[in-house]
């Protein structure tokens, strides 16, 4: 079995530790990364096997720190987790599925917020389930509330505890009508994840329809799921007594490709990202076009460069198919090299532009309104979250000891340091491996100039 703290991450490192490096910036990142499975697809999928009567094969896992610790939490539940045919390909076994001791489960407690996501699976399975405080970056309050809703709405019995929640389905989960407050991708893929296997119908309004989300639910097909997706965000989903194991080749990771390709912008280089598909990307792929990028889809991935001289861009972050949340830290990278003004409105997250004050720091001029700007366009007025950033470029920027916040402003800090002159101090960097596979192999390989001081 596999402990959290003997968890190696991605580039042989200890998973979520803090590491230092030291960046020497002002040189074009260009060559070829490839991009394995979606970090937000892979560890739902490995939730899904738990449904199971026979083993579940899983493609293109990559080696970050949230597949160890959903990987971990499995083995704690009792699934057999083994390599497979293939590198980067697991078998998950979960014939002999039983409830963790409550020490087992703990030693996860603010480690990923994916432990949510086992509710429904293990409540199918052995009636009951214990989650640990949640964790995951620190990016807002990310409540739970629309998880624990759905699962009383589907019978089950929800207790709050000091260390945790205790559920439990005294008489079995039946299917509900759930109509989500926001289309939280997390609340979906629990309500898919619940009523694949509950008695009944269930119809769920105002779904989130992300990418990883229809491959989340290709793979709950492939083990005899009754899912069909309607017009208007509304999925039902049918409940089957049984399901079998699945062989899937996971979805690859938009996000990681948006972030190369804005490294790519960022420091004027040209980086081919290899498994990059054009269809998830539109939305991103505008982006990059109007803020005066170049792309060109292959069959095998996607090059990005700067197209000529980086033109400002207004955009507000979405649920899919908008621009997501997660591409805007490293696009805000790429627009302090822009020529005028950029406006970036985060509506998604309450508490996301944290680490534009170490590009600040760095020489960037970005002012955050906090509230939201008095005047100017946007799309649509959704949320109470009315929080923009104002980018004026271009400013060179300069190297300077930063700390990473969190995974996505982390990578920013990164290529922030790589586009700056001179010598940056880069901490707290492990915790960019809980979503970047082989970060330092891949930077080492695009020309990168960095030291790992430990
Ligand atoms: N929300 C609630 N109540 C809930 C659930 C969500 O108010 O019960 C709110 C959240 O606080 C947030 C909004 O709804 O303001 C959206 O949250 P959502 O549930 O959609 O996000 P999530 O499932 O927690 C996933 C990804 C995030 C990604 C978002 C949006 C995983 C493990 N995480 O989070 O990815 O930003 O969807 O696409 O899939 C990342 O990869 O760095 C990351 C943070």
């Amino acid at each position: 079995m596999t402990l959290l703290n003997d968890i190696v991450s991605a580039d042989g490192r200890k998973g979520g530790s803090g590491e230092t490096l030291a960046i020497r910036g002002g040189r074009p990142l260009r060559g070829r990364v490839e991009v394995k499975g979606a970090k937000n697809l892979v560890t739902k999928a490995m939730v899904a096997a738990i449904l199971g009567e026979s083993p579940s094969i899983l493609r293109d896992v990559p080696d970050i720190s949230d597949v160890a610790v959903v990987r971990s939490l499995l083995e704690v539940h009792g699934v057999h987790v083994t390599d497979a045919d293939e590198p980067g390909a697991f078998v998950l076994d979960p014939a002999e599925v039983e409830s963790a001791h409550f020490e087992e489960i703990d030693a996860h407690a603010g480690a990923s917020r994916i432990p949510i996501l086992f509710c429904g699976p293990l409540l199918h399975r052995l009636g009951q389930a214990f989650i640990p405080d949640l964790g995951g970056c620190r990016i807002g309050d990310r409540p739970i509330d629309f998880h624990l809703d759905a699962l009383r709405k589907f019978g089950a019995v929800v207790e709050k505890l000091p260390s945790g929640i205790r559920l439990s389905a005294p008489n079995g989960l039946h299917g509900a009508n759930i109509h989500l407050p926001y289309p939280s991708v997390g609340a979906t893929e629990q309500v898919l994840l619940t009523a694949v296997r509950a008695a009944g119908v269930t119809e769920l309004r105002n779904a989130a329809i992300e990418p990883e989300i229809m491959d989340l639910i290709a793979v709950l097909q492939k083990m005899g799921a009754i899912i069909s997706y309607e017009p208007n965000r509304v999925i039902l989903i049918e409940g089957v007594d049984r399901l079998r194991g699945y062989d899937h080749r996971a979805i690859f990771d938009r996000n990681e490709a948006a972030s190369w390709a804005c490294a790519a912008l960022a420091t004027d280089g040209e980086i081919f990202v290899g498994g990059a598909k054009q269809q998830e990307m539109l939305t991103f792929l505008n982006v990059v076009r109007k803020v005066g990028g170049d792309f060109e889809i292959h069959e095998d991935g996607i090059l990005f460069r700067r197209g000529g001289e980086l033109k400002p861009v207004i955009v507000e972050t979405d649920v899919h198919p908008g621009f997501m949340t997660d591409w805007q830290q490293p696009l805000i990278v790429a627009l302090t090299q822009a020529t005028g003004e950029s406006i970036v409105h985060e509506t998604v997250y309450e508490n996301r532009f944290g680490f534009t004050q170490a590009l600040v720091q760095m020489g960037a001029d970005i002012v955050v309104h906090p509230h939201g700007l008095q005047e100017g366009p946007r799309r649509v007025p959704r949320r109470n979250l009315e929080q923009a950033a104002v980018i004026n470029g271009p400013t060179p920027l300069h190297g300077a000891d930063i700390t990473v916040p969190d995974l996505r402003g982390g990578y920013s800090h990164v290529i922030a340091a790589l586009t700056a002159e001179g010598e940056s101090i880069v901490r707290n960097v492990g915790i960019i491996s809980r979503g970047y596979e082989k970060l330092f192999d891949k930077l080492a390989a695009l020309g990168a100039d960095f030291d790992v001081l430990g």
